[in-house]
């Protein structure tokens, strides 16, 4: 049996006509580029996520960028975040002339560790970038109240986490649980194809609960001005999201909460099935609503493993091999190896399975079997 890592193609096949039907419609609208689609989908995407506004941007990585520009974060400034994510989670602070500081990660959820932050925090820091990695939500109602302490802004890195949630008020009898993205100043998501909301192509989207930071990110997507009247008050960017694009998102909108619950259903038979070898399975702390757009289990045998999965048709991807502090387009500040131990353990011990709304539950059984087999070859 072959069981790649992902099934694009499956999910489309399941609403095929609706995918079809709304690419016609903007085929035939000739309105391509921002428009009603896009204007239509922000709004549902503010709705979906409690927040005020919704900027629909060409790209994640925009999203983080525009982000950061919109709430003045450039030279001289520091934002603190994890170097465990991927590479674009950082760069973009590099690129609006900041400098990345990392703190480590705590081993149970892969997220920066919210109690090791303060240390970190100088007369520069400006801004706390959290990584809702794999789906999991950082501990949020901690993080704000070490940016309420010392006035510092929170961009939500939330591509790998549309539709987590995370309880605000840690207290068990009043929840208080708020979709991630919303809770702080600006949170980004990206809806590139592997995402729980995945487009077909680049796209990316802002949600904020700032008037303000919401008018600039709209000037900074579109040149800095209103391209209509040829008219720029501040330099920008095209980061514009597409009809097209918008279209197919807002089809799959619908279907979102219905795919988020398969997944954890898929996570839960994957976490029963593992529960009696080896293997660190993926937490889900009291405070979070995990979505699972990856699910990553844990183990010293993880290079072993991927090889014999490999040999069996089954496909694996490694969340991180290099965590950024050692990444060599980030040799100039000067981290070194044993920097951040929890993070680089975790590059070393990752390793990502299938998982996708579609997957069928005996090919979990399959590869659970798989890996049972594994782990009791290797202790005989
Ligand atoms: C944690 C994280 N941040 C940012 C991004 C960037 O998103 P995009 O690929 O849409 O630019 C991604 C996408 O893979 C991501 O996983």
């Amino acid at each position: 049996m072959k069981i790649p890592l992902l099934d694009l193609k499956g999910q489309f096949k399941t609403i095929q006509d609706e995918i079809e039907k709304a690419v016609r419609d903007v085929l035939e609208s000739g309105r391509y580029i921002l428009g009603p689609n896009v204007e239509a989908l922000e709004e549902e995407v503010a709705n979906y996520c409690g927040a005020s506004y919704a900027i629909g941007v060409a790209s994640g990585t925009d999203a983080l960028r525009l982000s950061l520009l919109a709430l003045g974060i450039g030279e001289g400034d520091e934002v603190i975040t994890t170097p465990f994510t991927f590479i674009a989670t950082v760069e973009v602070i590099t690129q609006v002339g900041a400098t990345p500081v990392f703190v480590d990660i705590d081993e149970q959820t892969f997220n920066i560790d919210v109690d090791k932050i303060e240390n970190a925090i100088t007369s520069r820091t400006k801004a706390i970038l959290p990584v809702h990695i794999f789906g999991h939500p950082v501990d949020m109602e901690k993080l704000l109240k070490i940016k309420e302490k010392y006035n510092i802004l929170i961009i939500e890195d939330a591509a790998q986490a549309f539709g987590s949630e995370c309880n605000l008020s840690h207290d068990k009898n009043q929840p208080q649980w708020k979709k991630v993205g919303s809770i702080g100043d600006a949170g980004c998501f990206s809806f590139f194809p592997t995402k729980n909301l995945g487009g077909a192509g680049d796209g990316g989207m802002v949600v904020t609960n700032s008037k303000d930071v919401a008018e600039r990110l709209r000037l900074l997507r579109a040149h800095g001005g209103n391209s209509s009247k040829y008219s720029y008050n501040a330099l920008g960017y095209n980061s514009r999201l597409d009809e097209l694009q918008a279209a197919i998102l807002r089809v799959k909108l619908k279907y979102v909460d219905k795919w988020i619950n398969l997944r954890r259903e898929r996570a839960s038979l994957y976490n029963e099935l593992f529960s009696d070898i080896p293997l660190r399975v993926p937490c889900c702390e009291s405070y979070a609503k995990h979505t699972f757009c990856v699910y990553t289990v844990k183990s010293p045998l993880r290079d072993k493993l991927r090889e014999y999965l490999q040999t069996e048709g089954i496909g694996t991807k490694i969340y991180y091999p290099i965590p950024v502090h050692l990444q060599i387009a980030y040799k100039n500040l000067n981290y070194r190896e044993g920097g951040f131990p929890a993070a680089e353990k975790a590059c070393k011990q990752v390793i990502s399975l299938p998982i996708y709304p579609e997957l069928e539950k005996d090919k979990i059984f399959y590869i659970a079997e798989k890996i049972k087999n594994f782990f009791k070859r290797e202790s005989l």
